[in-house]
């Protein structure tokens, strides 16, 4: 038989503070039925200052690796999906390498936005299916909400801050990762963009008077391109698996909208039950939001033996993806 990746523990961590749709009411033109009828969510978490995003993914981590009885000097590899890294150098994952005392692992960050969990899931699944007896923690953290102008209504109401992880290593049986499928178009970047604080635009008064530190978005165009390259992807992963859409069982997609879930849902002809939602409590973690849903529909039971699980996700570049599991 060969070897497959498989998910030996699930962890997740959102920040201490809640903001409210009603909250937001009190800062920007908007309404609680607006935010909750056109995206799905309800509330969102945000990071104060101490909850950089290494400390949630470190935090993430750690319950991650308790829950797969994993030391972290026994860890090989560490990588972490973000785009809202601490700092540029060093990078979080050496950051939570450094915190969990994982001294034996290699470690470094993949920026791939809302796709950037499965990317990082796929490069792990490269290196378990080359060596089965690696262990391998991938993370998924963004603090995204000191990214956001939160004068602009059109996106201060999505995003929200957290961090999931999986710890994962190979085995020869028959469950574990069965596929994966990256994809992107860059034609499409300024259509969801952070044009500055990069070298290209570095910090100037002038860039920061912009507003290009913060996240721009043409939402309908996003909204349009997102459901079909999710539609996409999920296809091309049932075909590369022999499925069809009954052979899945649960569909966890990046958490952006809910009217995208749903009819993501539609098109794939998959009944309610089974899409898994939790964008009404964490709006878009970026990043997070796939390891996060894991990490719920894990403890919650749901994740049982021999589930069919179809992982999909789209974000800025454009980036898409899948990964296909049996649990
Ligand atoms: N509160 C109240 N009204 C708002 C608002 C808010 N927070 N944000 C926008 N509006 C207004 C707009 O100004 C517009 O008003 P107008 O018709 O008078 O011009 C109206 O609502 C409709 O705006 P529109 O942008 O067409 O809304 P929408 O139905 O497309 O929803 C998004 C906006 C952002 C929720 C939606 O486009 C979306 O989810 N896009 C994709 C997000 C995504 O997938 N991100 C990428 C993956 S990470």
């Amino acid at each position: 038989m060969s070897i497959h990746t498989i998910v030996l523990g699930t962890g997740a961590y959102l920040p201490k503070s809640v903001l409210t749709n009603k909250d937001l009411e009190k800062c920007v033109n908007t309404s609680d039925e607006w935010i909750r009828t056109r995206t799905g969510i309800h509330q969102r978490y945000i990071a104060n200052e101490k909850e950089t995003n290494s400390y949630l993914a470190t935090q993430s981590a750690r319950r991650a690796l308790d829950m797969a009885g994993v030391q972290p000097q026994d860890l090989d590899l560490i990588i972490v999906a973000t785009m809202t890294p601490d700092m540029p150098m060093p990078s979080v994952a050496c950051l939570v390498q450094n915190a969990l005392g994982a001294k034996k692992a290699g470690a470094f960050d993949v920026q791939a936005t809302c796709s950037g969990f499965l990317y990082a899931l796929s490069i792990a699944d490269k290196f378990i299916r080359d060596n089965r007896r690696m262990k391998v923690l991938v993370i998924g953290s963004e603090v995204l909400s000191r990214r956001i102008n939160w004068e602009d209504r059109t996106t201060c109401v999505l995003f929200g801050d957290g961090a999931g992880a999986t710890v994962l290593t190979g085995a020869r049986e028959d469950r574990g990762i069965l596929s994966t499928h990256l994809h992107s178009d860059g034609s499409l970047g300024d259509l969801l963009t952070i044009r500055g604080l990069g070298t290209a635009h570095p910090v100037t008064p002038e860039i920061l008077e912009r507003g290009w530190q913060y996240i721009e978005m043409q939402g309908r165009e996003v909204f349009k391109c997102a459901v079909k390259a999710l539609e996409s992807v999920a296809w091309e992963a049932l075909e590369a698996n022999g499925w069809t859409g009954d052979d899945v069982d649960l569909l966890i997609s990046h958490q952006a909208n809910i009217r995208i879930l749903n009819l993501l849902g539609e098109r794939l002809g998959l009944p309610r039950e089974k899409i898994f939602i939790n964008i009404h409590k964490y709006g878009n973690t970026s990043a997070a939001s796939i390891p996060i849903a894991l990490d719920e529909a894990n403890r919650k039971g749901i994740l049982i033996p021999g589930l069919h699980i179809l992982l999909v996700a789209f974000g800025g570049g454009f980036t898409w993806g899948s990964v296909a599991m049996r649990w």
